[in-house]
């Protein structure tokens, strides 16, 4: 804004003409520097992170144990909101279409990268639609089956499951969800074909197999180490190569027959596309100072939870990495012939 001075003024005239200008110039200052100004300022009220599976279970574990040290970083709040459904397609799609302002982010695991083949219609493009604000952690899984299941190890399941596979049940998150890839996986290397029993999420999923009304999961060890620690559930085997330093009796699944089976489940955190480079930076800065906090390190680390190296907590280090992996994943469902809808 420019003032035209097409006059001589007095010293008297000048003092009113800046007195008069000065509310004006400042406001015009204030417009010009408006968005710059909003960016410092965030976050000025509470930020949503929202979960794609029930409260309770492993993805919730992780986005609740991270929510209060990111919030501490950022000054305000990150609430958890579960948005169940679909295998996680439905918080994607909700999250895809939110305001691109850093106040809604995401936590999802390597479901953001199988979504694309195994869904036909998907109403969200996990590399269009998003901003990318950094790998998380690295979860490994357990084989696990209600307390009271009759095989007492992998090899007596396997004889079970030969004669008895009409009988068994097999609990997943979904169609999409990690404990769905995992079963599909088992199931195909042992040669048994059970009757699937979906949830909103491995949380509810546990509470039937602790109830006894489904007899297996396949289920990461943010939920698991500690009921495998009590003995609440029988474990069969994890799906890492090597055995882990939170379960070191348990054997992997690879060493007692199943070679070369391995899942471990990724972590990424997401923005709408959109979301502007200060704040999507300041949001990466606080998820980094987050997975640095002594409770969270530790937390995780009795998980047999690994978190990412820094390089891998960026935007860039999620953007490759995903990409990487729909390039791995949609050969190998649609090979499979898989689809969820
Ligand atoms: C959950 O949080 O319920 C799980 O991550 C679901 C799954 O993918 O198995």
């Amino acid at each position: 804004m420019t003032f035209k001075l097409n006059f001589k003024p007095s010293v008297a005239s000048a003092k009113a003409l800046l007195r008069a200008a000065t509310p004006l110039a400042l406001l015009a200052l204030l417009v010009q520097a408006g968005p710059a100004h909003a960016q410092a300022a965030f976050p000025d009220h509470a930020v949503s992170l929202v979960v794609p599976f029930a409260a309770g279970g492993p993805t919730d574990v992780v986005a609740r144990m991270i929510a209060i040290p990111m919030g501490r970083a950022l000054g305000q709040t990150v609430l958890v909101e579960n948005a169940v459904g679909a295998g996680g397609t439905i918080a994607a799609a909700k999250v895809a279409r939110a305001a691109p302002n850093g106040y809604t982010l995401f936590l999802h695991h390597m479901g953001m990268s199988t979504a694309p083949a195994l869904y036909k219609k998907l109403s969200f493009d996990p590399l269009k639609d998003f901003d990318y604000i950094g790998q998380v952690v690295d979860v490994p899984m357990t084989l696990l089956a209600r307390k009271d299941f009759p095989a007492a190890n992998f090899s007596e399941l396997q004889a079970y499951l030969k004669v008895n596979k009409d009988k068994v049940s097999l609990a997943n998150a979904g169609l999409g969800a990690v404990s769905h890839l995992c079963g599909l996986l088992f199931m195909s290397q042992v040669g048994v074909d059970l009757t699937t029993v979906p949830y909103s999420g491995t949380g509810p999923a546990m509470n039937a197999l602790l109830g006894g009304q489904v007899d297996l999961l396949c289920d990461q060890t943010t939920q698991t180490v500690p009921l495998i620690k009590d003995g609440r559930v029988k474990v069969f085997g994890v799906t890492t190569l090597n055995r882990l330093s939170a379960l070191p009796n348990v054997p992997t699944l690879d060493e007692q027959g199943l070679k070369g089976f391995e899942v471990k489940v990724w972590h990424g955190m997401y923005a709408p596309k959109g979301t502007p480079a200060p704040v999507l930076d300041k949001l990466g800065a606080a998820l980094r100072t987050a997975m640095q906090d002594p409770m969270v390190k530790t937390r995780l680390a009795d998980l047999s939870s690994d978190i990412v190296s820094p390089d891998k907590m960026t935007s860039a280090g999620l953007k490759t990495f995903l990409e990487s992996e729909i390039a791995k994943w949609g050969p190998v469902i649609k090979k499979a012939g898989i689809y969820a809808d």
